[in-house]
């Protein structure tokens, strides 16, 4: 492998920062040649036949970069000291607030993540299942019978129902006022996260105007919830994460701040629907592109079984995930991974989709074969979608049985009907990556099995 010393001086350190090769352009420079010309891939496996399975890439609000998937390293990034490497900056903080877990780092983020962690324990997570398979049927009621037509809409709008439940409890009028809301906002978020946008007005336009003025819609609607919460006598009853939020306390005794529960919550609301909603449509187009599977799964879950069931969800997001990578940023200088030497600064890159496709690690790693999942514990460290360390994904377990539950709604309920129609690509939305055409759907009505969900 090819390799670029870089010997700067160094805090007392005696080794030079070692750094694997990449691309000399910068992201910019690379996406414009790629629009001219189809046969200049950008994708991340194409960079990683070129150079291995660690390199480096000139990113937009990076800069310089290092890309890791091999897996003993991916490992040891997991396990680090938070004090060696802490959280991206800039972090999804710029959309969610100061007081969101994307934002915090170190100790305010251990402490934040104790007080939320409750919610989605196993007993709390039971609680949520009729609720989840309600907002399935009820979203999947609107399919036509025989058409084809796009399931990320429906899913999406399903997906935030759930999440919306769960963390306000009870509907109600502010409750629409986010529902009509957060897409919006999310959408917007997400593009605004992902891109080199400044926050300042430029030539008069403010291109985070808009987003500050949903923003502050956000915060006049959560402020009602949370006064409403505070003053409801009996708020002790109630199993929403609002009204567990409330009653948290931090290792010192003192309650969490309104500002923070408001970030914490649009965090909670935002990171928790479009990705399983996504996920969720990705799983439509895999099954539809796989009929004899199709056949064995619904057969399976009539039976009351799961394994299947679970295999597949981890097959599609081996295959499909919608979060590809995730970012550490280096906070000791001549930090050791594998070979490499790093930076203080530098922001190293996780390649979940990289990982997931090892062929060292899964055999024919593009291929669709969700029963190599049967009878195994996936590794966490070579199965990520959810990331790892004290990072991951707070509400994985949650996502994971929301997909349980949807998917297994949807084949009782309703028949699939397969396609001979080509794989739909990636299309970027932002931050998640989903099915260029939203996961088309042809269903027909079924006569559910009494089982209970
Ligand atoms: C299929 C669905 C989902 C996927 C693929 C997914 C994926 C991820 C990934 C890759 C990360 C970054 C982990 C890391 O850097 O190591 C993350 C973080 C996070 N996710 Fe999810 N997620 C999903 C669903 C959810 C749900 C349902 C919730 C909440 C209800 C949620 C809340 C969060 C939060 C709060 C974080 C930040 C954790 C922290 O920084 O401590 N996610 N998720």
């Amino acid at each position: 492998m090819r390799q670029d010393h870089t010997a700067k001086p160094t805090s007392g350190q005696a080794s030079p920062h070692v750094l694997p090769s990449g691309p000399w352009a910068p992201f910019l420079l690379r996406m414009l040649r790629a629009s001219f010309d189809r046969s200049k891939s950008m994708s991340l496996d194409e960079r990683r036949r070129q150079y291995g399975s660690d390199f480096t890439l000139k990113l937009p609000m990076f800069g310089k970069t290092l890309v890791i998937s091999e897996p003993d390293e991916i490992r040891q990034l997991f396990k680090a000291d938070p004090a060696e490497l802490g959280n991206t900056e800039p972090n999804l903080g710029r959309v969610m607030g100061p007081g969101s877990l994307f934002a915090l780092a170190g100790e305010p983020h251990r402490s934040q993540r104790k007080l939320l962690t409750p919610a989605f324990h196993g007993n709390r997570l039971a609680e949520y299942r009729e609720l989840m398979a309600a907002e399935a049927r009820a979203g999947m009621a609107a399919w036509p019978d025989g058409e084809s037509v796009p399931s990320l809409p429906a899913m999406n709008a399903i997906t935030l129902n759930i999440i919306l439940r769960t963390v306000f409890g009870a509907a109600g009028r502010d409750l629409d006022a986010l529902r009509a809301l957060l897409p919006r906002l999310v959408r917007l978020g997400s593009i605004l996260a992902a891109t080199p946008i400044p926050s300042w007005t430029v030539f008069g336009y403010a291109p985070w105007g808009r987003f500050n003025k949903m923003r502050s819609d956000y915060d006049a609607i959560v402020g009602r919830l949370i006064g409403a919460a505070r003053a409801d006598p009996a708020i002790e009853q109630r199993t929403d994460i609002l009204a567990m939020l409330i009653g948290a306390r931090y290792d010192d005794n003192t309650p969490m701040k309104d500002s923070e529960i408001a970030d914490e919550l649009l965090t909670l609301l935002t990171a928790g629907h479009e990705t399983t909603a996504t996920t969720l449509a990705w799983a439509i187009e895999r099954l539809r592109r796989h009929p004899a599977f199709l056949d064995k799964l619904v057969a399976r879950i009539d039976a009351g079984e799961d394994d299947l069931l679970n295999a597949f969800i981890n097959e599609v997001q081996r295959t499909r995930p919608v979060i590809a990578f995730t970012f550490r940023k280096v906070l000791a200088d001549g930090y050791a991974v594998g070979p490499w030497r790093v930076p203080r600064g530098m922001h190293i890159m996780i390649g979940i989709s990289l990982v997931q496709t090892d062929p060292r690690l899964f055999e024919m790693p593009h291929a669709f074969r969700p029963e190599r999942f049967l009878g195994e514990r996936p590794d966490p460290y070579e199965l990520i979608p959810f990331g790892g360390g004290v990072r991951r994904c707070i509400g994985a377990a949650f996502a994971h049985m929301e997909l349980q539950v949807v998917l297994r709604t949807l084949l009782r309920e309703h028949i699939l009907e397969p396609t001979s129609a080509p794989d739909e690509q990636w299309r970027s939305r932002g931050v998640a990556f989903a099915p260029g055409q939203g996961g088309q759907i042809v269903r027909h009505p079924r006569r559910p099995t009494q089982r209970p969900i």
